[in-house]
């Protein structure tokens, strides 16, 4: 036998990410959010972790945190980080348990051999991203001290302009650091975010990146909106993306819609 052949297939790694659920004390966002976890929880091959990739309430109410903590419940580990209508001190004292502090919400994870690195975009009380210098300095640090296997990063920003009048004004301001990092390292295969409400596939810093639809709305691109009429759209169903990192450590992203109404087993007449 070839030693190629005898060489352990790496096994498939599934990674769920909602984003943008904005718990707003109303019952639409928290159903929407449950019938995409509804659908996550029935899949007959379960997700290996979820990521949430911020704007977790619509204005960092502490009673909206307990809305997302008692919706985003799984028995699968699920990874949050913060957008810009998240509040830290909120999210860290309702959602992680911890202790209140100001401080960014950088966190890392592992999932087998893929290595999460999460970094909190967000600058209090502005709508727009940036990296502070102590999270670059700490990705600079994770990067160094993952092991061997795949790294993806996530982070509420996008880092390029995403063809989205109302999101490239406020996406990630000065990616230059993040860029170096994600062009330099062949471990990171690709870039995941939030904040547009659409599901985006581009490229950053020569890798893949995907930014995840919201459950809670869609945000037009260029050629829809006419700001600042007609910019999000309430009627699609919520939406979650599945993110396969396969045997080659390539990333592969599905978009899935939940629809609201339920399933049909068969085509409407
Ligand atoms: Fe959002
Ligand atoms: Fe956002």
């Amino acid at each position: 036998m070839e030693r190629s052949q005898r060489r352990k297939r790496l096994p498939m790694i599934l990674a769920a990410q909602l984003s943008d659920t904005h718990f707003d004390l109303s019952p639409r966002n928290t159903e929407r959010v449950e019938r995409v976890m509804a659908y996550l929880a029935d899949l007959p091959r379960r997700p290996d972790v979820i990521l949430v990739t911020g704007d977790i309430t619509d204005s960092g109410k502490p009673e909206q945190y307990a809305e997302a903590r008692l919706a985003l419940r799984a028995d699968i580990p699920i990874h949050l980080l913060p957008g810009n209508h998240d509040d830290r001190a909120a999210f860290r004292t309702e959602l992680l348990g911890e202790p209140t502090s100001d401080a960014p919400i950088n966190s890392v994870h592992r999932v087998g051999r893929l290595t999460v690195i999460m970094l909190d975009s967000t600058v209090p009380g502005e709508p727009g991203g940036l990296l502070a210098g102590e999270t670059c300095d700490w990705l600079d640090e994770t990067v160094a001290a993952a092991g061997d296997g795949p790294i993806v990063v996530a982070l509420h920003h996008p880092p390029r302009p995403v063809a989205s009048p109302v999101v490239d004004v406020i996406a990630l301001a000065e990616p230059g650091r993040l860029a170096e990092v994600v062009a330099g390292d062949p471990r990171i295969i690709g870039v995941l975010t939030g904040h547009a409400h659409s599901p985006i596939a581009t490229t950053f810093a020569g890798k893949p990146m995907i930014t995840c639809p919201s459950t809670a709305s869609v945000l037009g691109g260029e050629w829809e909106v006419t700001p600042p009429h007609k910019v999000m759209d309430y009627a699609p169903d919520p939406a979650v993306a599945l993110h396969v990192i396969d045997e080659t450590n390539t990333l592969t992203t599905h978009f899935r819609s939940v629809p609201m109404g339920g399933w049909l087993a068969e085509p409407p007449i």
